[in-house]
């Protein structure tokens, strides 16, 4: 997983793949390169180095030579550790065709002894390389790089987005896509080739994205399209109206902070994009009348959500069960969704972690809609289980955050989720926006099927923004207290316990994934039921125990209970607790409480306040906030 940007045409390619790089950097981030076909040497020139696009961009300033072709590529390493040998471009035997990928080439090992058998020498440990010293062997016997082409990827099995320049052929750029996403772009001067359109949207006048399984050759002034076995393919270009958003930090320190900050506004922006037409002075002003003429006009937007979700009322009428699957954060956000959907809609639901779903049997049910949850739309892992899904002929809905990504493409409808860019690698707002667009789809869904009213479809829009209120004023009436010795305290630990039960379970997987994967320590979470069952061996005063309460009164005396088992143990317990809950405040060592809410929202409401915590502790540890080690923000490979 990978970003990949490449120009061809009549300016100066440099800086504009540079620029492309930095956009991609979401991608990957361990190490950059970049090649281009010298204009004063007429050869290939490059540099790979570890680390930032900035950092190497940083080098290439000083050097002031450019050309009219060039590609660069951001890294995730997946084969080989980050070093400069690692990063890509990766060159042939004589270092005259370039090659930078995006994936993974399954059995590469296999391919790269025959290649060594064949004399080619390996300078990295990637399984990229062996693509290009296999391409150069194809490309000295066929003499054309087309039927190379062909030729190679008839052999190569897994994922791959690849660009690749040759130095006899400076006026060319060949770029091939299998199960790897790779969108084209076209101006006046020339083109682009990207892994998102975002590295290009504001300098072409079009995009077109390259289909599965296809060919393109690039030349300065025109874009030829092949599926794998030759056949011409023509592009479909849009007009690109995507205009960047240069994101800025708008002041605050890092990212995550301003992220964390901008949750009210994004959860009171999904309520008003998707609230029911019509006004409550209707309600009020004439009570019948005006109940019964807005509920026409909400038949209508039901109607317009469900198009938009390619379901037809039919469908939404008769359904029966609601499978939900994404990775990571937006999985933990697919888990409380899933109480939504069971108690506000009655419709029994599943959820699935994508990347095993794609290993296990499929079992058609008649009536079963499939949701994809994913900020990127580009999760591989995710977007693999859709297009089994899909292959099944079975309804896929993806809500996302960005409407231009593979998984809008490849599904039958998708609902934007509202949240706009979220740059930290640590999933956010995206958590929130998906918390709130799922609570009001259960609703949706709930009023089609006459389990709600329409008033309660009302009240559940308010019970939405007053959540928003109450995530934002727990962020305010803890920060002092937090960034004046709490977080100092807690950043001295270097293990943790996240607990929760029924829906503050999966809250508890969020916080713990949130502060392992920012502040590098310890974090495991367990339904808090479970840990008399083994767990509780871990329990000790260096150990603290973060419990997640709920507001159901059944949960909260069970939650209790287990509070109580930590603390017979000498554990040290921290709580995220609700006003009168006063037994379990008593019982922590620290409580954050907060106002009471729909107890379907206790975990939106208690998002924010958790994220600052993590996110001030792992300030004190002086980790790279916005980009931990070993991450990525989207993760194109399985
Ligand atoms: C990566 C990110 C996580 C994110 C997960 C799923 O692992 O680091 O923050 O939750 O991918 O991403 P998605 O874009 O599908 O929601």
């Amino acid at each position: 997983m990978c970003g990949i940007v490449g120009y061809i045409g009549k300016s100066h390619c440099k800086d504009l793949v540079l620029g492309g790089m930095q956009r991609l950097e979401y991608r990957g981030y361990d190490s950059a390169g970049f090649v281009f076909v010298n204009e004063k040497a007429a050869c290939l020139s490059y540099l790979k180095r570890t680390g930032t696009v900035a950092n190497l961009a940083k080098e290439l300033s000083v050097f002031d030579e450019d050309g009219f072709s060039g590609i660069g590529h951001t890294r995730w390493a997946t084969h080989g550790v980050v070093n400069e040998a690692n990063a890509h471009p990766h060159f042939n035997c004589k270092g005259n065709i370039a090659l930078v990928h995006n994936g993974i080439i399954e059995e590469h090992e296999s391919l790269r002894n025959e290649l060594i058998a064949q004399g080619h020498k390996f300078l990295s440990k990637t399984d990229s390389e062996v693509l290009v010293h296999y391409f150069s062997s194809l490309f000295d016997i066929y003499k054309s790089v087309k039927k190379a082409t062909i030729e190679l990827v008839k052999k190569i099995k897994g994922a791959y987005s690849i660009v690749v320049l040759i130095e006899e052929l400076p006026d060319q750029l060949l770029v091939i896509r299998h199960n790897s996403p790779l969108v084209l772009g076209r101006q006046k001067k020339g083109f682009f080739v990207a892994s998102d359109v975002i590295a290009f949207s504001d300098k072409v006048d079009e995009f077109a994205f390259m289909p599965e399984d296809s060919i393109a050759v690039i030349n300065k002034n025109s874009i030829q399209l092949l599926d794998f076995s030759g056949k011409s393919l023509l592009p479909v270009w849009q007009e690109s109206n995507l205009a960047f958003v240069d994101v800025s930090k708008d002041g605050f320190e890092h990212f995550m902070l301003k992220e964390i900050y901008e949750q009210k506004k994004v959860i009171d922006k999904i309520v008003n994009f998707y609230r029911l037409v019509g006004t409550d002075s209707k309600l009020s002003a004439s009570d019948d009348l005006g109940n019964a003429l807005k509920y026409q006009l909400d038949i209508e937007y039901q109607d317009r959500i469900w198009q938009q979700l390619g379901l037809s009322l039919k469908t939404v009428k008769n359904l029966k069960k609601i499978n939900l699957i994404a990775a990571g954060t937006s999985w933990h956000a697919c888990k409380i969704g899933q109480f939504f959907f069971e108690s506000i809609s009655n419709i029994q639901t599943s959820v699935y972690l994508a990347s095993e779903f794609c290993y296990m049997p499929f079992f058609k049910e008649k009536d079963s809609i499939f949701i994809f949850l994913s900020q990127s739309g580009e999760t591989a892992d995710t977007l693999q289980a859709l297009r089994l899904v899909k292959s099944h002929n079975v309804p896929t809905v993806v809500i996302t955050n960005v409407p231009s990504s593979t998984m809008v493409q490849e599904s039958s409808g998708f609902l934007p989720m509202q949240a706009g860019p979220e740059i930290s690698v640590a999933s956010t707002k995206a958590f929130s926006a998906q918390q709130s667009i799922l609570f009001i789809l259960a609703n949706r869904i709930a009023l089609e099927l006459e389990k709600i009213t329409l008033q309660e479809m009302k009240s559940a829009e308010e019970d939405l923004f007053m959540v928003s209120q109450v995530l934002e004023m727990a962020i305010e009436n803890y920060k002092w207290e937090i960034s004046n010795g709490l977080a100092e305290k807690y950043s001295a630990y270097d293990k943790y316990i996240f607990l929760g039960r029924h829906i503050s379970y999966p809250m508890a997987m969020e916080a713990a994934l949130k502060l392992k994967e920012i502040s590098y320590i310890f974090a495991q979470s367990y339904p808090a039921g479970e840990l008399k069952h083994g767990p509780i061996a871990l329990i000790d005063e260096t150990t603290p125990v973060v419990l997640f309460s709920a507001l159901d009164e059944i949960i909260y005396k069970k939650l209790l209970s287990n509070a109580q088992e930590v603390k017979a143990r000498s554990g040290h317990l921290v709580v995220f607790a609700f006003e009168g809950q006063n037994e379990l405040i008593g019982l922590a060592d620290y409580a954050f409480v907060l106002p009471k809410v729909n107890p379907l929202l206790a975990p939106l409401a208690c998002t924010g306040v958790m994220q600052f915590f993590v996110y001030e502790i792992t300030k004190r540890l002086g980790r790279p906030i916005d980009k931990p080690r070993n991450l990525a923000k989207s993760v194109t490979v399985e």
